[in-house]
This record gives C-alpha cells, sequence and structure tokens, in this order.
C-alpha cells in the first residue's frame, strides 16, 4: 500500500477522549487512509514519530479571526504554531458580515479593524473572499447580533431594536445561514448590545430554526448578574430550539469569585433537557475594549492597543494615571479607543470550569492588538502543558478531546476532531513532553515550545522553527454539512 505521508510508530490521541494508543497515520490527498500497525505501508514522505503524540488538529472554538483568516498564512501562524486547524469566527456578537462600515466601527467592533476592513455586505461575500483566497484553517462562521444590529440601525443602536428592525435581522440571518454560517452570536455584555432585551434577541435567533444553528453568547453579564445571565441564554435556546454555547465561561470580580460552582450546577441541570455548552481560555485575566465605565479598583488593568497613544501597549494602567496625575476612569478616557486586559478571574474557578466535561477550549485571542493577552499564542499548549500535564488537573487524554472531537461535535463539523480513516488530514505532531506555551503577560507573542507539525487537510502548514509554510489548505466548513 502507498500513501502520500505517513506518521509512524507515534502516541496517536483520536480525539475522543480514548486512551493514546501506538502506531501509524497514513494520509492521501485530504484525508487519513489508514491508522494502526501499517509497517507494510511506504509513502513519498515518512516521519519516524516515536515519542511524540499525533492529535487531530485543534478546534479553536472561540476567536475573533475574522479578518485574519483572509490575510495570508502569517497572520495565522499564532493559532498554527499552537497546532489549531480549524478556527470558529464572529464571536461575541462581532463578525465582520453582513455589514460595511464608511467610518470607523464603534467599540467592541473595532476589535476586527477599522472601515477598510468591513467590505463584505453579505456572508456569501465573505464565503466568497475566502474561496477565491483561501486561508492556511479551516474556518467556522458565526453572525454577530452587533454587525447586524448597526447594519439595520446604522448609528442609532443605544436602544431596543424596533420589531421591523429585528425582523429585518431575523432574515438576513437566515441568508447568512443559508450561505453557509453555522450559528447566531450575541455580545449583551457590550453598551449598545446591551440596550437589546431578550426578546430581540428571540426574535433575530428564531432563524436558527429551519438551519439547527447554534446560540453562542458572551452574556450580559458573567459578574454578579451571572446566573440571572444563564438563566437568560437557556431561555433563548429553548424559545427557539437551538443549542447553546457559553462563550468563554467565567465568573468575573472579586465578589464572584468562587461562583463557578453555582453557574456549572445550573448548566448541569439545564443540560438534562436542552443542549448547551461553554467554551473557555485558559487564564484569570480576560481581554476586550478598554471600557472606562467598566473599570474596578480591584480589577488590575493592562493597555493592549490605543489609538492616540500606541507608546502604552503593554503598561499598567494604574501607572499611567499616576504618571498623568489622574484618576483610571480619567486616564482612561483620553487612551479611547483602546484595548485592555482585565485581571479578573479566579484560579479555582478557572481550573473547575475548564475540567468539567462540557468544556471546550477556545482562545477569544485578538489577533490585532498591538500587545495582545497571551491566549492568542498560548492557550492550547498551555491546557495540553501546564494544566493536563505538569498540573494534572485532566488527562492528555482529555486535554485533546476538549480541543477536538468535542468541538467538533458542539458546531456538527463532519470529519473533523478525529483521527480515523475517512477523516480529514488536519493533524498535529507535539512532543508531550516538552508542550508548554512560551507567550506570557511580559512576552505575549512567543510560539509554543513542542508544536513540531500542523497539517491542514493533508498539507504541512506550520514546522517549529520555520514557522508558516505557503499552504492554504483551509476551507469554509458549515455546521452539519
Ligand atoms: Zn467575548
Ligand atoms: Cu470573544
Amino acid at each position: 500500500m502507498r500513501c502520500d505521508l505517513i506518521l509512524r510508530d507515534a502516541t496517536i490521541f483520536d480525539g475522543t477522549g480514548a486512551a493514546r494508543k501506538r502506531g501509524d497515520v497514513a494520509i492521501t490527498g485530504e484525508r487519513i487512509v489508514g491508522v494502526g500497525d501499517l509497517g507494510a505501508w511506504s509513502a513519498d514522505r515518512e516521519v519516524i514519530a516515536t515519542g511524540k503524540a499525533v492529535a487531530p488538529g485543534f478546534i479553536d472554538a472561540h476567536t475573533h479571526d475574522d479578518r485574519a483568516v483572509l490575510c495570508g498564512p502569517a497572520c495565522m501562524l499564532c493559532k498554527m504554531s499552537q497546532g489549531v486547524t480549524t478556527v470558529v469566527v464572529g464571536n461575541c456578537g462581532i463578525s465582520l458580515s453582513p455589514v460595511t462600515m464608511k467610518t470607523r466601527p464603534i467599540p467592541p467592533l473595532d476589535l476586527l479593524g477599522d472601515e477598510s476592513w468591513w467590505v463584505f455586505d453579505s456572508f456569501a461575500a465573505y464565503a466568497e473572499k475566502l474561496a477565491t483566497d483561501p486561508a492556511p484553517v479551516n474556518t467556522v462562521a458565526l453572525i454577530g447580533h452587533m454587525s447586524l444590529r448597526v447594519e439595520a440601525m446604522g448609528g442609532d443602536v443605544l436602544r431596543a431594536a424596533s420589531d421591523g428592525e429585528a425582523a429585518h435581522m431575523q432574515q438576513r440571518l437566515r441568508d447568512c445561514l443559508k450561505e453557509g454560517a453555522s450559528g447566531f452570536s450575541t455580545g449583551l455584555y457590550y453598551p449598545p448590545n446591551h440596550e437589546a432585551p431578550t426578546d430581540e434577541v428571540i426574535a433575530v435567533a428564531e432563524a436558527l430554526r429551519e438551519t439547527g444553528g447554534l446560540y453562542v453568547t458572551h452574556m450580559r453579564d458573567e459578574g454578579d448578574g451571572v446566573i440571572e445571565s444563564i438563566e437568560e441564554t437557556l431561555k433563548i435556546g429553548r424559545a427557539v430550539d437551538a443549542p447553546v454555547v457559553i462563550s468563554h465561561h467565567k465568573c468575573t470580580l472579586p465578589q464572584n469569585h468562587g461562583r463557578s460552582t453555582e453557574t456549572l450546577a445550573l448548566i448541569d441541570k439545564a443540560a438534562k433537557s436542552q443542549r448547551v455548552d461553554f467554551d473557555i481560555y485558559p487564564y484569570v485575566a480576560g481581554s476586550t475594549v478598554l471600557m472606562p465605565h467598566k473599570l474596578n479598583p480591584q480589577v488590575p488593568v493592562k493597555i493592549t492597543w490605543s489609538v492616540p497613544h500606541p507608546e502604552l501597549q503593554g503598561r499598567w494602567l494604574h501607572e499611567v494615571a499616576a504618571e498623568w496625575g489622574l484618576d483610571q476612569v480619567e486616564a482612561a478616557n483620553r487612551m479611547l479607543p483602546a484595548g485592555a486586559i482585565y485581571f479578573q478571574m479566579d484560579e479555582a474557578d478557572v481550573r473547575r470550569i475548564m475540567s468539567h466535561p462540557l468544556a471546550m477550549i477556545g482562545s477569544d485571542g485578538l489577533p490585532h492588538d498591538a500587545f495582545p493577552h497571551p491566549r492568542l499564542w498560548g492557550a492550547f499548549p498551555r491546557v495540553l502543558g501546564h494544566y493536563a500535564r505538569d498540573l494534572g488537573l485532566f488527562s492528555l487524554e482529555t486535554a485533546v478531546h476538549k480541543m477536538t472531537g468535542r468541538v467538533a461535535d458542539v458546531f456538527g463539523l463532519r470529519d473533523r476532531g478525529v483521527i480515523r480513516e475517512g477523516a480529514f488530514a488536519d493533524l498535529v505532531l507535539f512532543d508531550p513532553a516538552t508542550v508548554r506555551d512560551a507567550a506570557d503577560f511580559d512576552d505575549p507573542t512567543r510560539p509554543a515550545e513542542g508544536i513540531l507539525e500542523t497539517w491542514v487537510a493533508g498539507q504541512s502548514a506550520y514546522v517549529y522553527g520555520e514557522g508558516a509554510t505557503s499552504a492554504r489548505a483551509g476551507r469554509l466548513v458549515s455546521r452539519n454539512r
């Protein structure tokens, strides 16, 4: 038997959570064609993987890579160097289609870039760009509520949508789903969307019913109101019969630390009668735009970018405020528009949430930040190295499952997230003894250690020490298709 590529004598983590096995993996074209003892096979390229692990390429369940997937292999180095082969874009209510901009978008839409990037008036136009100018990784797309709101309501978004506007958004969402989008995301936490009542969200989400799309949400409140927010999320899912994904589940602010025992109990109870899952990134700090009205004296803040003050990237807000002789809110107001890292979670909650069987790993990395949160370059190796191997929070099999098979199952990605004959050859080769995140809050863009090679649809996309290849084997992947 002959194949294009064979990985020999590897420790195979198949993505299902099953115990590791020693064996060979054979690839021809874009598919896996054999798994097991393939001693009789020969290949154009043989990789001796003794002592190394082979796993399905990681699926980043939560990203803001809508624009990064359009700008060539270098833009996705941050993910491919972690072993990621598929990204879910369009999270937190923010998607690059179906809306165009003539002026700089309001925050947090500007996380994806200024008006020059907002050129897709339909999801079909975005999908067309991905098809003609392919990304090095696969893309699964959600449509953002905030993008739909701006498209329907123009600049007047600090209010609830009218019934007519909600109906318009529902129709736009329906079109996007037919054109290959996989679900609907909201960011009800953010100022303009916060004005949207539950009923508006349900009215728009109604479009999910016929295609079976997902409802994915950065909830209204992850702090004092986290329980009420989970209840709202579950209600929206039930109202339109949609599976629900709670984004980057966390309990923010010191007074809520430890409350993941309550939130997980509520989710467990709901999961008996409706489909609910969640993603998490493995850090005690979050990151988004800088919001002066949300600052809390107990939450240290680091600046990730600032349009008027680019020199402040990587600086602590309280230090800059002291230098300027201002309080933190006044100082923050002078930095806008800007981005920030907020140290507002508790390590015990992070571990409890990540260990839960419903948890998937999502980086939530912000690829256009000048001084990004290290999750952009480190989330996946941090779970494998720090949390699974070094702390023993769960097995390496479970860690891999949370970033592969489980994510494929939740998002409905056929023949992905698993190593078996016939599945797509999205693969990562890593050293389980050395894999670790090198990026941290002081030096956030260092590539991971121990991730040796990443393949997308059978093509080598990243090689440790060499970087991204010129391959662009990624494609749009749509739920249940
Ligand atoms: Zn978010
Ligand atoms: Cu996000």
